[in-house]
């Protein structure tokens, strides 16, 4: 045998133990870890000029709606201000640190920092922002020189929002997230931890997309699932498919963890076409999501503005 066929017997072989562990494991009731997925923000991102400008673009446009959303709460241009779940770059915390607040990161996969990416991304960021009145790029300018993140430019804490409050963080002006609370293993275990966060009169900014992350094109398809089956299928992505949570299960969650919900902002709604045929089919189904409105159907995702009273 050739040594290329050697190998391909090999990792076949080797595929094969795999996948009659994770049968064997499976019918234990056992989870298996030989085929867990890698979570998205521990992939080695991509470093073509067109990603490291779309990731600046992204970043620059994120700052600049949290900067104004913040501003119209009555957040102090000082504040301190924690992103949770901030995927593979962190653009709008550094464009809120360069205007001048007091900004930290958390995640339960924190992305970590890559020379090839996140240098040009920051130094991206803070060439756009230099010499723009009320922006001072010298924080991002350490962190690119430094090759990494520091308490004095991004601070990073590494804990799943669910367990947050016991990091021992202090009290935040604002905690904020786009497109994590769908994601979150313990919806209630996380907003608790952003309410004890959140000092009184902070507030909270998240954007929630209510749809199934597996098809953006059939986005209510994850409602035909059994709960319990497609959690087993959610689990094996880290819940990057999302939540089968609508609105007004989100919206009492946040107020069940105390906060106030000042105003909710629908952000996309399914087309016509696709909702008659969904509630048609869930009209035949006798579950509860049947009970759902058309109009609570119709809401993909929205941002929910908050403030601990
Ligand atoms: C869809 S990405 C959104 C990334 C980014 N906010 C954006 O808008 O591009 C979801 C993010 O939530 C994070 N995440 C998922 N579960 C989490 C948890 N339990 N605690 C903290 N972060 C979590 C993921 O690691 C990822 O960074």
């Amino acid at each position: 045998m050739s040594s290329g066929t050697w190998k391909v017997a090999i990792d076949g072989g080797w595929q094969f133990c795999l996948e009659l562990c994770a049968a064997i494991g499976r019918a234990l009731g056992l989870r298996n870890p030989f085929l867990r997925h890698k979570p998205s923000n521990w992939i080695q991102p991509n470093a073509t000029k067109a990603d490291i400008d779309y990731q600046i673009d992204y970043g620059i446009r994120n700052g600049e709606l949290y900067a104004y959303r913040l501003k119209r709460m009555g957040i102090r241009p000082d504040a301190r201000i924690m992103e949770i779940g901030p995927g593979v770059a962190f653009g709008g915390m550094a464009y809120l640190r360069a205007a001048g607040m007091s900004v930290a990161v958390s995640d339960r996969w924190l992305a970590p920092w890559s020379d090839a990416y996140h240098s040009r991304v920051y130094a991206g960021i803070a060439d756009r922002l230099e010499g723009q009145p009320g922006f001072d790029v010298s924080p991002l300018r350490r962190m690119v020189a430094a090759r990494g993140y520091g308490d004095d430019s991004v601070r990073c804490v590494f804990e799943a929002a669910e367990r947050l409050a016991d990091v021992g963080l202090g009290d935040f002006d604002a905690i904020v997230s786009n497109a994590v609370l769908e994601h979150v293993q313990g919806l209630d275990e996380t907003l608790a931890s952003l309410f004890r966060l959140t000092r009184s009169g902070g507030v909270g900014l998240h954007q929630v997309d209510f749809r199934d992350h597996r098809d953006f094109d059939r986005p209510l398809e994850h409602l035909f699932l059994k709960p319990e089956k497609f959690a087993v299928v959610n689990e094996r992505v880290h819940f990057e498919y999302g939540s089968r949570r609508r609105q007004p299960e989100y919206a009492g969650a946040m107020r069940h963890a105390g906060f106030d919900i000042e105003s909710y902002e629908i952000g996309e709604r399914a087309r016509e076409a696709y909702l008659d045929q969904v509630v048609t089919r869930l009209g035949r189904r006798r579950n509860s999501t049947a009970l759902w409105s058309r109009e609570v159907l119709a809401d993909l995702g929205g941002l929910f503005w908050l403030r601990k009273p």
